[in-house]
């Protein structure tokens, strides 16, 4: 068995550093949310389960959670732009309090279809939080409430991302070793 540390160039946000504003982002969502009795977080599915576990555990206030499963990169690292529902909601979500958490917005086509998608629903309110933003990379105008890290344009792993469904259990955002990548290249 191959170990996952191995391939890890370097850790571009470590455990401590990610806990720690995680927990502040958490803060200021239970502020901003005081006086509302509903909040239902919806977990973009699968690079949002590690932060969703983690930024619900950190929010001091009631909330339900709820899961969507939308199609993202293949086996390489470019969005196609084309975004679908492989796994909806369980719920109606029409008169609810609404923040979608996801693990990164890039391109923003993910969560532009999100948004526009939701919100056709009839929610009482809808937000975004993303822990990882790469603006420099961004095709679509999306508005995101809550961003955990602002990063460079570099294909990031750890903590729910994925390169070819591998890595998503590290526990910090890392780069991995060019070499990773060598087979994209022929
Ligand atoms: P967007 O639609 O281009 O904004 O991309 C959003 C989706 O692409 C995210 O939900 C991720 O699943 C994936 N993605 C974008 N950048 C990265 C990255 O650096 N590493 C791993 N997945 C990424
Ligand atoms: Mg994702």
């Amino acid at each position: 068995m191959e170990d996952i540390y191995a391939n890890v160039d370097y850790a571009l946000i470590d455990e401590d550093r990610l806990q720690a504003r995680i927990q502040e982002v958490a803060d200021q969502i239970t502020a901003d949310y005081m006086g509302k009795d509903d909040l239902l977080l919806i977990c973009v599915l699968k690079g949002g389960y590690m932060f969703l576990a983690d930024l619900s555990r950190a929010l001091k206030r009631p909330h339900t959670i709820d899961f969507m499963g939308v199609s993202s990169y293949g086996s390489g690292t470019q969005s196609s732009g084309a975004v679908q529902i492989i796994m909806d909601l369980k719920q109606p979500i029409n008169g609810r309090n609404v923040l979608i958490v996801e693990d990164i917005i890039d391109s923003g086509h993910t969560l532009d279809y999100m948004r526009r998608t939701l919100l056709a629903r009839n929610p009482a309110s809808l937000r975004i939080c993303s822990l990882l933003n790469k603006p420099s990379r961004r095709e679509v105008d999306v508005a995101v409430e809550y961003i955990g890290f602002d990063i460079p344009d570099e294909f990031v792993v750890g903590y729910g991302l994925d390169f070819d469904e591998l890595y998503r259990n590290l526990p910090f955002i890392a780069v991995l070793k060019p070499a990773v990548f060598a087979h994209l290249m022929s």
